[in-house]
């Protein structure tokens, strides 16, 4: 079972995101009577309109279909889909069945070969209706916008013979887990501009389960897919859906530049569900990712730009990356990673009005000897941890790597961290920053930290091959690395040499 119970005092802040569904609620409740009696104009009406909507070469003339009614059984009211392209499809003019058993495959093709077809223009939108929509692996094409009406289900076949291997992402050289080919993603993108994915909520569910156990029983011989991979590609909306229960990473947009996720919830199992990360941006220039929930089996997020010798020569950064307003849970990983893939670099990211709860680690920086690149300027604002195990983490012998032939000088350059506004309760180890003699970390600023402890040992606030700033007084008491200014800017207490304390790695 997913977990997705929130600690109550959260659940009025996850409330207060939705007041028009309270607001139709109450509404309801007080007016049952006048309600049940629109519903049955509202359902003629429908029925009125939805005869005069036609179709002509894909285009809908006239009203959306889509605002249909049960009036029998749940009576819930569907929303009408809205127009968001000049030319409009539905998976079912295309020989789609929402069964749950039909496989729709040549469905999707089919529909998105259509929306190709229109070439420049506004593009097209295909619709897909409630129902459980069985598919293998497609392709998405440009200027295309794929839409999921509420209790609308895409599932992936789980038989690994229906999914496409694909050559290695160049960055990486091999897969992930597996030398060679890996399988391709579920909804696949590349070379693309201008594709958004959207609904009322409809769901993308990969079907995980059997992946994950044959990964397990080392069955497979090829790297899981992604549930959503867009490659080299631009101007990419995903919003306002469900994704669930990815066979590996569930979102990964990769090489892609102007790409923003907003209002997107992600989930799978929080153990037992390897490698599920939600959202992986790799070398991605100019991304959004906002107002997200996500609760996985690994990283809820992990930003990458490429592995050892093959990212070092793909050479493409991950930079200007905004993230902010997310509810997060990692039970296994950490709520925001960066790396430990980063030999293309990582720069300018800000992190804010972050809640990592009930996870073991809060927020992660990773790498090791061997990757090269940079991470420099994160700055993370407003954090929360509740129940975290390890608050922050900077560890630099993330030693794990694609083949022997790594450079065993290129070592990556950690500068220019920002920590402000850091809070928290329940956490046992607030920092934990390791650099060592060949990986320093440099220009670390802490300011506006108390983060109540579960554990009241010496060696709370971690450190070695550190250097940086304290500004004002935090809790707790930051190790001796930091220079420690008042709020004026006045050097209090200047940094001793760094030490390397004993530390306690069972926790
Ligand atoms: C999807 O696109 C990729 C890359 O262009 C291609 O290799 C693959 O065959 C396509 N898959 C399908 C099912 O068309
Ligand atoms: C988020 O998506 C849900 C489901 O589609 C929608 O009801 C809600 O209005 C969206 N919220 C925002 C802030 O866009
Ligand atoms: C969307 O659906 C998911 C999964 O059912 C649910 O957890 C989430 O709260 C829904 N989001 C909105 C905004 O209704
Ligand atoms: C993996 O390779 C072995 C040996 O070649 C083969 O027997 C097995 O069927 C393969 N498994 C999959 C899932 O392709
Ligand atoms: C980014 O993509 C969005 C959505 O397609 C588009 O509206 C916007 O103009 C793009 N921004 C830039 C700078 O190209
Ligand atoms: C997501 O839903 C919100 C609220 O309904 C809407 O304003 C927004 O346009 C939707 N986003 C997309 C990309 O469809
Ligand atoms: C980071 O941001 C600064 C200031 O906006 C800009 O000058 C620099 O080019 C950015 N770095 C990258 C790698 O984009
Ligand atoms: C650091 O990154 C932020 C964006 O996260 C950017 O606004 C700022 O200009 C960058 N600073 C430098 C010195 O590159
Ligand atoms: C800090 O983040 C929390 C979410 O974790 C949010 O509710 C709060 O409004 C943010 N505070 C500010 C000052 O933005
Ligand atoms: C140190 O980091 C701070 C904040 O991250 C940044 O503003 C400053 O430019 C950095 N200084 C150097 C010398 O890199």
């Amino acid at each position: 079972m997913v977990e997705t119970l929130l600690p109550s005092r959260f659940q009025s802040h996850l409330q207060k995101l939705d007041p028009k569904r309270r607001l139709l609620a109450s509404t309801i409740a007080s007016h049952k009577t006048l309600l049940f009696a629109f519903l049955w104009i509202a359902a003629f009406a429908s029925v009125f309109l939805w005869q005069r909507t036609s179709y002509i070469g894909g285009y809908v003339v006239g009203p959306v279909a889509g605002g249909r009614f049960t009036v029998f059984g749940k009576a819930k009211p569907l929303r009408p889909v809205p127009r968001l392209r000049p030319a409009v499809f539905d998976l079912k003019d295309f020989g789609g069945v929402g069964d749950g058993v039909t496989v729709n495959t040549e469905a999707f093709e089919r529909a998105v070969a259509e929306i190709s077809k229109l070439g420049g223009g506004g593009g097209g939108q295909l619709n897909v209706q409630p129902g459980r929509w069985l598919t293998a692996p497609f392709n998405l094409t440009s200027r295309m916008t794929l839409f999921l009406a509420e209790d609308c289900e895409i599932l992936g076949v789980e038989d690994e013979k229906f999914w496409p291997l694909m050559p290695p992402l160049p960055s990486y050289g091999y897969g992930r887990e597996r030398p060679g080919p890996r399988y391709g993603s579920l909804i696949h993108g590349q070379n693309l501009k201008d594709v958004v994915i959207t609904g009322h909520n409809g769901t993308i569910n990969g079907q995980g389960q059997s992946w994950w156990k044959k990964h397990q029983r080392r069955l497979l011989n090829n790297t899981r897919g992604p549930l959503v991979q867009i490659m080299w590609s631009s101007d990419i909306v995903i919003a306002n859906v469900t994704l669930r229960d990815s066979p590996f990473w569930t979102l990964h947009p990769y090489d892609c530049k102007n790409v923003t996720i907003r209002n997107v919830t992600i989930l799978a199992p929080v153990t037992g569900a390897p490698n599920t990360d939600g959202i992986d941006p790799d070398s991605c220039e100019d991304m959004v990712i906002e107002d997200c929930y996500i609760s996985t089996g690994d990283d809820a997020i992990a930003i990458k730009s490429g592995w050892d010798q093959f990212g070092i020569a793909y050479g493409r950064p991950s930079t200007n990356i905004l993230i902010r307003n997310l509810i997060v849970r990692s039970v296994i990983s950490a709520g925001v990673s960066i790396g430990s893939e980063m030999s293309g670099g990582i720069s300018n990211v800000t992190i804010e009005n972050l809640l990592i709860w009930n996870s073991r680690r809060g927020v992660r920086i990773k790498t090791a000897q061997g990757r090269g690149g940079y991470i420099k300027n994160i700055t993370y604002k407003n954090v929360t941890l509740d129940n975290v195990r390890v608050g922050i983490v900077i560890k630099t012998d993330y030693n794990e790597h694609a083949d022997d032939n790594y450079d065993r000088k290129a070592y990556p350059t950690l500068s220019g961290f920002s920590f402000s506004g850091i809070h928290g309760q329940g956490v046992r180890v607030p920092v934990r920053i390791h650099g060592s003699e060949q990986i320093p970390v440099r220009n670390v600023t802490f300011r506006d930290m108390s983060v109540g402890l579960t554990y009241k040992k010496k060696h709370i606030f971690q450190c070695s091959f550190v250097k940086g700033r304290v500004i004002g007084s935090i809790f707790p008491r930051p190790c001796e690395n930091f220079d420690v200014y008042d709020e004026e800017g006045r050097l209090v207490k200047p940094a001793t040499e760094s030490t390397v304390p004993d530390i306690d790695y069972d926790i």
